[in-house]
């Protein structure tokens, strides 16, 4: 069989198709929880279709209940969805096995918790190593990856702190640049200023920021209008679908 080459393109042509810039695209996307005997628990995602960009700065928002978590987690390749399509740069993730999955996560994505879920023992600049450790990175190297990160949170003096040592908000930030150290290609965040005072969350507000003009995805999962009024585009789901999905024409940027 002859293999035809495709005619090359202009330099400066756009891209053929949307999803050489699309990072994730969702097509009907579904979660259901069963109860142990097999039966429907609930249905928490119902058919949920999204594309998301490189370089977007997306609030997902929506009522307690409405899948919001359940979503953050599918995206963040934390749990998998029941049926439907997930493609996360460009790779099929939902037909990935466990080993394969837990790889590609840890290269692609940065994932902040709304508990920070920072481990107690090791000092901030240990607990932002952990990612690479997981990587198989060597300790020199690693040490120098959490240094860097840990300057672009602005915490490059406490790095032989514990975590109990910090503030909330500094606490938070390790968590960030925990999330960062990986170089992801997407940050992904589930109520990262929930836990924080409204000051201390407009500094993390401003490091995502930061980030965004530097060109990183960022998918943020919030309650508050406030701060969905600072990204670029607005997701609302309702009852696990999307309700709403626009773009903020003018992001009250700080
Ligand atoms: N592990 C689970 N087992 C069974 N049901 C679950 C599980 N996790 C979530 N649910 C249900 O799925 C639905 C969506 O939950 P989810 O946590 O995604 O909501 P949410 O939008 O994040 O809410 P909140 O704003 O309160 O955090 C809810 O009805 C919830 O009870
Ligand atoms: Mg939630």
């Amino acid at each position: 069989m002859t293999t035809h080459a495709a005619n090359p393109a202009p330099s400066s042509s756009p891209p053929a198709t949307s999803t050489t810039d699309s990072v994730a695209e969702l097509r009907d996307l579904k979660k259901t929880y069963y109860k142990p005997d097999g039966s429907i628990m609930v249905e928490a995602l119902r058919g949920i279709n999204l594309t998301i960009k490189r370089g977007e700065y997306i609030a997902i928002m929506g009522a307690s209940g409405s899948g919001k978590s359940t979503l953050m987690n599918i995206l963040g390749c934390l749990d998998r969805p029941t049926e439907g399509v997930y493609m996360l740069a460009g790779r099929d993730v939902v037909g990935m096995d466990d080993e394969e999955l837990s790889l590609f996560r840890g290269r692609t994505i940065g994932f902040i918790f709304q508990a920070f879920n920072l481990i107690p023992q090791l000092t901030v600049e240990a607990n932002v190593e952990v990612p690479l450790f997981y990587q198989g990175i060597k300790p020199s190297e690693r040490a120098k990856a959490s240094e860097y990160a840990l300057g672009l949170v602005g915490l490059s003096d406490r790095l032989g702190h514990r975590p109990r040592e910090l503030s909330g908000g500094q606490q938070q930030r390790v968590a960030i640049a925990r999330a960062l150290v990986t170089r992801p290609s997407i940050l992904m965040a589930d109520e990262p200023t929930g836990n924080l005072d409204s000051k201390t969350g407009q500094a993390i507000l401003g490091t995502f920021e930061d980030l965004h003009r530097q060109g990183m995805t960022i998918i943020m999962v919030t309650h508050d209008d406030n701060i969905a009024k600072r990204c670029r585009r607005v997701v609302r789901l309702a009852d696990g679908l999307v309700c709403e999905d626009r773009l903020v024409e003018n992001p009250a940027v700080v």
